[in-house]
Formats: structure tokens, C-alpha cells, sequence
């Protein structure tokens, strides 16, 4: 999704928002530019391609100022082309507007201003926003924005700058993330606070539906019908250092190989004195939660494979029954949720258009929401009755690998918690997932040390055209999860399957040239999967089983083996998945494509 950044103040006004969007690039975009006020004039630097090609513009053609907004686009409407490229501006080019999300009442805006002459320069849907705002200008900017939002439908977060006012920058946001920052010498605005973590040390979220003016010292929210809100600032929880590769080639890589430190985090702040500790913002009482007779999960990819495995989980351990959608379908079937079921959204960056739509729905039924997300803060944090926090740390690459596994191990905590509170895990059971949890970071760091032997098969396999992953139980989430790690950042036909399901179907995809990832650790469908391995290799298919160490069984039939350490069952989504997050990552790698920023592809979808 877009990426915006707006910045005031003494420091150089291109680095700010160039370092900025540098820092916003995970978002996924296709063009990029900014605006500066100089000397009273507007002077604007875009280009239909990457931040690199900007950079090289602004150095060739430098600009200076003190005010100016920059954006990286993902196109909705209108190619990635220079006109369609943010920042937008009005007829006399005084004003200069960055924008995140979908106006949907565009067309018809459009007609209107062109219908009073208004000259649009580009395709986009956004551009109606500068023009309304332009309406308006003679009452003051601000004014102008206030009376301005009232008109938009759809989802926006803008940040817009004015010859006429050259040390204010005024934004809004509708359903769109926003965050500002500012002292007595500077101010911005950005997208998220990876935009301007190595300028300031305190951040305001943005509340939803509300205007700011910000300037040197200054900054006035006020909603949209002119009321001024008082919003505290907050210390920024994330350093430089987070959102930075490090010595790794690519984030996802640091991101995968970060997943010990960040399960041992997870265990080590869920289990407290030999308790679970579900985090300080459950918002449901012990009383509420023992009420819960249904549970909904709702959420979109990865995290969406995070519910499935939450499923099992809270109906092995809580006997609540538990229905996993996909928000984008749960978000318009009307479904049947009566006062005992809890919707819980999933989400790592609280922002998913969708999920919060999902979770909207669940309010209009009065109903309770309790989400997992991992940035706090975000539209779904502030939205939820309360949260479990997912304790991933801030995930940059756009393949999410540390915050599934970090879903999964909270989903496990919060299944015990119910479990206990409704008599059905007793303290030795607890005692006993306790220890396997408490082993998990260590396991995977073992398994991370098979890194060598996962290039390997990559090598052999990154010409493939098409996988299949195959798993049963709580291991269908994890053939679905592989399956996505692979097709998103290789852009490799893999398709994910429940193994039981295959004979209805996916059985006549399999050849000799076919690569098929099967998951089957020791289970209680061990030997099912096993016969599905049978099925496969009876077609001539190519196994690449992940199987627990000890198995020979499997282990002499497969071709390719990976082996992971003995666990519980339930702990076995957690182990399986991490090879398949390294085959993806080094076949996309050896493919030579950008791993952290895919082509389409956004880390958080904030538009349906
Ligand atoms: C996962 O690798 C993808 N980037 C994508 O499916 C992602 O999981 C999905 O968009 C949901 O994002 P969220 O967890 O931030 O809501």
C-alpha cells in the first residue's frame, strides 16, 4: 500500500523524505516522488519507478526547502506512470497532496470539478481530493481539508502543503493509517512510524476521522466537524535497529532467522511464575471468556493460516467450537453470531482493510472483538475490545515468516488460558505444554541450522513450475502457509492442499517434474500422511518430506527429507513451517527477485 511522508522543519527536507519513504518502501509501491516548498514555490520531483531512480532525479536536479511531502505509490487507478505518480497538484500548482487509499465516489466528483473547470492531470481516483481542496482554499487550509473530507467515501489518508502556508502541513485520515510526530523545531507525518523512527522519539496516533495541522512546535487534531481532540503522545516502541537488515541480505531473512529470540520473548512473557499470562489488554473478563460458547476467527493469508491452526487448538484444549473465515468473505455473509460468540481478528499490522471490516461487522452485532495484532496502535488495537499483543517485533518483509509463528504460539497460550478456566486442562497438561513450549525456540534455531540443506533442494527445485504441499490436521495450515511463503515471493504455481483431500482432485496434477512438500511429522494422522507420500510417489511425483528426526519410515520413501526435532503435536506447526519459509526464500533468491518487496504485492493491504 501507499507510503506518506510530510516533514517541517530545519533539517534538508528531501533527505527526510527520502530517508522516510527509503523506510516505507516495505509497503509495496511502483512510483515514487515528493514536493517541496522553495522560496515560496512549489517545486515537485516524481518518477513512475523505484526510490533509486528518485534519488538519482533529486541529485541531478536538487531541491531545497523547509516544508515538503513524498510518497511511494501502489497503483490503484491509473498506471504506474510520471502523471499518475504522487504528489498531486491543483490547477496552479500551489498545492501538493500525498494520498493512501480508494475514494470510491471519485467519478463523480470528478465530473463535478471538471465541471468547473478543473484541469485533472492524471488517471488516479485521488487527484479529486487537491482539486475539492482547491474549491475550498479561500477559506484558509485547514478549513478547506475539513470541508473537503466531508465529501469523500472510501478510505484516504493524505497529508497536503501550500505555497500560500508554507510551514503547515495539514492531513486527515479516514480508515487509513496515519501517525504524526513533532517538537518545538520540527514536525511530520508518515504512513507508520518506521517513516520518521530516526527523528523522533515520541509519536500521536492519528485517531480515525480527524484533521491536523501540524508545524514547528505545533500541532492541532481536531475531528471532522471542527472539534479539537486531545490526543497524548506515546514513546516510540521500535529503534532504528528494527527496522533494519543488519548483516541480512533481505529482511525476510533477518525476519526468519530472528524467530528464536522472538518465540523465546513470547514464552518468556506469556508464562509468568508457571501461569499464563494472556497480556494486560484481554479486555474480557475471566467470567466473559467462560461465557464464550462459539468463537469466530476472522482474518486474511498468513495470519488467516494462523486462525486455522488456532482452531485446533481452542477446540482440542477449550472444547469451544471455532469457525475460521477469511475476511473478505466474513465481512458480507451476514453470518450467525449470537451474544456468546467472540470474534477474534488476526492481524501483524492491524491495518488489513478487510480484517477491520470483519471486525467492524462483529460490533454492529454488539458483539465482543479480541485480536491478535503485533502493531500496537494500530486500527485494529484501537477498534478491538482488547488485544493480545503477537510480541513479533516490527516485520518489514512483505512475506510475513516471524509473526505467523509468533500468531501461532499466542493462539496456543490463549487456547490453554480458556482451557483452564473452563476446567478442561488440568495443571500436569499444563505442565507438559509449558515444557514443549518452552523448547520451541530452540528447536527452531536447530532447524535454522539445516539452512545449507534447504539451499540445496531450493537449488534443485527453483525451475519448478508448479508445487503441491500436501499436510493433514494441524498441518493443512502449514501446507497452506508453504504454499503462500512459495507463490508469493517466488511466483511459483504452489498450491496448498489437505492430503485427504488430494484424490478428489490435485492427484491428477502430479508428474515426474512435480515437486511435492509433504508435511508429516509424528502425529496422530502420521500414518494417513504417510499413505498420501505412498499415493504420491506411486505417480511419480517428487516428495520433500518434513518429517521428525528418528522417522525412517518416511524418511525412506521421500527423496528429500528435512528433519525436525520431536515435539507435541500441537507444536508442530511452528517447527514445520520454518523450512518452508527457507525453501521459499532461497528459491525466490536464487530466482534473483526482490524477496522483501514482491511485485503486486503490499505488506499491508489497507485498501478491499
Ligand atoms: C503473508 O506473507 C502476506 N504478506 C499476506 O497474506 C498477509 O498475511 C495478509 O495480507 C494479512 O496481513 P495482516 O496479518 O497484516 O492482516
Amino acid at each position: 500500500m501507499c507510503g506518506i511522508i510530510g516533514y517541517v522543519g530545519g533539517r534538508d527536507v528531501p533527505s527526510v523524505l527520502l530517508g522516510g519513504l527509503w523506510r516505507l518502501e516495505y509497503r509495496g509501491y511502483d512510483s515514487s516522488g515528493i514536493a517541496v516548498i522553495s522560496n515560496g514555490e512549489l517545486i515537485v520531483r516524481k518518477v513512475p519507478g523505484k526510490l533509486s531512480e528518485l534519488e538519482e532525479l533529486i541529485k541531478r536536479k536538487p531541491v531545497h526547502g523547509t516544508i515538503g511531502v513524498g510518497h511511494t505509490r501502489w497503483a490503484t487507478h491509473g498506471l504506474p506512470q510520471e502523471n499518475n505518480t504522487h504528489p498531486l497538484l491543483d490547477c496552479n500548482e500551489e498545492m501538493a497532496l500525498v494520498v493512501n487509499g480508494i475514494i470510491e465516489n471519485y467519478v463523480a466528483l470528478k465530473d463535478e470539478l471538471e465541471g468547473k473547470g478543473h484541469i485533472f492531470r492524471s488517471l488516479t481516483d485521488s487527484e479529486v481530493i487537491v482539486h475539492l481542496i482547491e474549491e475550498y482554499l479561500k477559506k484558509g487550509l485547514a478549513e478547506a481539508v475539513k470541508l473537503t473530507v466531508r465529501r469523500l467515501n472510501g478510505n484516504f489518508a493524505f497529508a497536503v502543503i501550500s505555497a500560500g502556508e508554507r510551514n503547515r502541513l495539514v492531513c486527515a485520515r479516514h480508515d487509513a493509517p496515519l501517525i504524526c510526530c513533532y517538537n518545538s523545531k520540527e514536525a511530520a507525518v508518515a504512513s507508520d512510524i518506521s517513516g520518521v523512527v530516526s527523528i523522533f522519539d515520541e509519536v500521536i496516533h492519528i485517531p480515525n476521522d480527524s484533521i491536523v495541522v501540524l508545524g514547528r512546535g505545533k500541532c492541532t487534531i481536531t475531528n471532522f466537524q471542527g472539534k479539537e481532540i486531545k490526543v497524548p503522545a506515546q514513546k516510540v516502541s521500535i529503534e532504528v535497529g528494527d527496522i533494519d537488515k543488519g548483516h541480512f541480505p533481505h529482511f525476510m531473512a533477518k525476519e526468519i532467522f530472528e524467530q528464536p529470540k522472538v518465540l523465546h520473548n513470547i514464552v518468556s512473557e506469556r508464562i509468568i511464575d508457571s501461569r499464563i499470562h494472556p497480556g494486560d489488554e484481554l479486555g474480557l473478563s475471566n467470567d466473559e471468556l467462560k461465557k464464550v460458547s462459539r468463537i469466530v476467527i476472522q482474518a486474511c493469508g498468513t495470519s488467516w493460516h494462523a486462525g486455522l491452526v488456532g482452531k485446533y487448538l481452542i477446540e482440542k484444549f477449550a472444547r469451544i467450537h471455532t469457525e475460521v473465515d477469511i475476511s473478505s468473505e466474513f465481512r458480507y455473509r451476514d453470518a450467525v453470531l449470537d451474544s456468546d460468540t467472540l470474534v477474534m481478528a488476526i492481524s501483524q499490522s492491524g491495518e488489513t482493510a478487510d480484517t477491520i471490516a470483519g471486525l467492524r461487522e462483529a460490533k454492529v452485532k454488539f458483539l465482543k472483538v479480541l485480536s491478535l495484532v503485533n502493531v500496537v496502535q494500530s486500527s485494529i488495537h484501537r477498534e478491538s475490545d482488547g488485544i493480545i499483543e503477537i510480541l513479533a517485533g516490527p516485520e518489514i518483509g512483505v512475506a510475513s515468516t516471524k509473526a505467523y509463528t509468533a500468531e501461532i504460539v499466542n493462539l496456543y497460550f490463549f487456547a490453554l488460558y480458556i482451557g483452564l478456566l473452563r476446567g478442561f486442562v488440568n495443571k500436569a497438561e499444563l505442565t507438559k505444554h509449558f515444557t514443549a513450549l518452552k523448547k520451541v525456540p530452540v528447536q527452531v534455531e536447530q532447524i535454522l541450522q539445516l539452512d545449507a540443506q534447504i539451499k540445496e533442494i531450493a537449488e534443485i527445485f527453483c525451475d519448478s513450475r508448479d508445487f503441491l504441499f500436501l499436510g493433514r490436521g494441524l498441518n493443512y495450515a502449514t501446507a497452506l502457509e508453504g504454499a503462500l511463503k512459495l507463490k508469493e515471493i517466488s511466483y511459483i504455481n504452489a498450491t496448498g492442499y489437505a492430503a485427504g483431500e488430494m484424490k478428489h482432485g490435485p492427484i491428477a496434477l502430479i508428474d515426474s517434474k512435480m515437486p511435492i512438500v509433504c508435511i508429516n511429522p509424528r502425529s496422530s494422522v502420521y500414518e494417513k500422511m504417510l499413505n498420501n507420500i505412498q499415493e504420491v510417489i506411486t505417480r511419480k511425483g517428487i516428495p520433500i518430506c518434513i518429517v521428525t528426526r528418528g522417522d525412517r519410515r518416511t524418511r525412506t520413501v521421500s527423496k528429500h527429507s528435512i528433519l525436525i526435532p520431536e515435539c507435541l503435536e500441537y507444536v508442530s506447526p511452528i517447527l514445520s513451517v520454518v523450512p518452508l519459509q527457507l525453501l521459499a526464500y532461497h528459491i525466490a533468491t536464487l530466482k534473483g527477485l526482490d524477496v522483501d518487496r514482491p511485485r503486486n504485492l503490499a505488506k499491508s493491504v489497507t485498501v478491499e
